[in-house]
């Protein structure tokens, strides 16, 4: 009787085991319900797709494709012009000592990544770029509102889009934030008059006007604007 128990319970367990395992396989084939392949997303394009991006996308997709496609696209005549028109802010800014090869640099608002590449190739070594689509490898996923770093991490705080901001007044609390005493937030906006000036430099709590200064930025008439941040977060 105890014999047929056991026997019994072996098989079962067995059984259970096979059934595990044959279930633990199917999962570990199947790809998670969420992830979106991006070759469908193309040819039906659906603005949720978009953005924000699942994890699992960039997993999918191919290295190669997007070497390719950045190779192609830095190698544009508008890309290296705007590559300068950057790197001459970015000389004044060196050449007045607010930026040297060592500041740990933040870019918001980075787009593509042209401002990030202009200050690499600069000596600028690090740099970190966000906006609201990744442009890997030279700009991450990041709500500019809502920055995901610590505070008086950076040296640095740059911004070309700040006329942009759907909530200038975070935007610009967020860069403050992140950027350290003693460090320069540098923002260039479309040209404007004293006034205007003043409104932008209000938007900035802790720190203290630097200067403005009306130059071109990739053809436009703009108006860059250096705070120094002066109370800690
Ligand atoms: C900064 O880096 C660039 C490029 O590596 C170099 O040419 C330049 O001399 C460096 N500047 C300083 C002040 O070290
Ligand atoms: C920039 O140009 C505007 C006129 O277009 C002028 O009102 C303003 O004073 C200039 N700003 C600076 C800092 O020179």
């Amino acid at each position: 009787m105890e014999r047929h128990i056991q026997i019994f319970l072996n098989k079962l367990s067995f059984v259970s085991i096979a059934i595990a395992t044959v279930t633990l396989f199917f999962l570990f084939l199947q790809t998670p319900e969420t992830c979106v392949d991006p070759t469908s997303s193309s040819t039906h394009p659906k603005p949720h797709h978009k953005f924000p991006k699942s994890t699992c996308e960039i997993s999918h997709r191919s290295f190669t494709s997007l070497e390719k496609r950045n190779r192609r696209l830095w190698s544009t005549k508008t890309w290296s012009n705007t590559i300068s028109s950057y790197s001459s802010i970015f000389l004044s800014l060196q050449t007045f000592n607010f930026l040297s090869n060592h500041s740990k640099t933040l870019v918001l608002s980075a787009g593509p990544g042209h401002a990030v590449m202009s200050l690499n190739q600069l000596g600028v070594a690090d740099v970190t770029g966000v906006e609201l689509i990744d442009s890997p490898p030279l700009v991450s996923r990041a709500d500019p509102h809502n920055l995901p770093f610590f505070d008086n991490v950076f040296d640095l705080g740059f911004s070309a889009h700040l006329d942009l901001a759907l909530f200038p007044n975070r935007y610009v609390r967020e860069m403050e934030r992140t950027v350290r005493v003693g460090g320069v937030c540098v923002v260039v906006v479309q040209e404007c008059g004293d006034g205007e000036v003043k409104e932008i430099v209000k938007l900035f709590q802790k720190s203290k006007f630097v200067g403005a200064k009306n130059v071109t930025l990739i053809g436009a008439k703009m108006t860059r604007i250096i705070m120094k941040i002066t109370s800690p977060s």
